[in-house]
């Protein structure tokens, strides 16, 4: 019997391909998820920090529903957090 061996780099196997969403200040989809993770609370404050959708302005609908997007999978990360915390404290009670 032949044993094949594989090996897998997770840390880039499934990462999704990056979005630019606003061409004139070239702000990715990643720039916004990160701020977001940063704590930025407000697409105001993005576009304070990014300059993102402050020029043009046609990528302002795009930019709203990443922002969105990244809040939401912000809240559901903390969530998970959140459960697990309750978990370990129950499994330590
Ligand atoms: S593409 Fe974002 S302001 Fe123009």
């Amino acid at each position: 019997m032949q044993t094949i061996r594989i090996t897998l780099d997770v840390s880039t196997a499934y990462r999704p391909a990056t979005m630019i969403v606003c061409v004139c200040h070239r702000v990715s989809d990643r720039d916004i998820a990160r701020e977001v993770r940063q704590g930025c609370a407000s697409f105001e404050a993005l576009q304070d920090e990014l300059r993102v959708a402050t020029a043009c302005g046609s990528c302002t609908d795009c930019a709203q529903q990443t922002f969105d997007h990244a809040c939401a999978r912000n809240a559901i990360g903390a969530l998970g957090a959140g459960g697990a915390m309750v978990h370990r404290a129950a499994a330590s009670a």
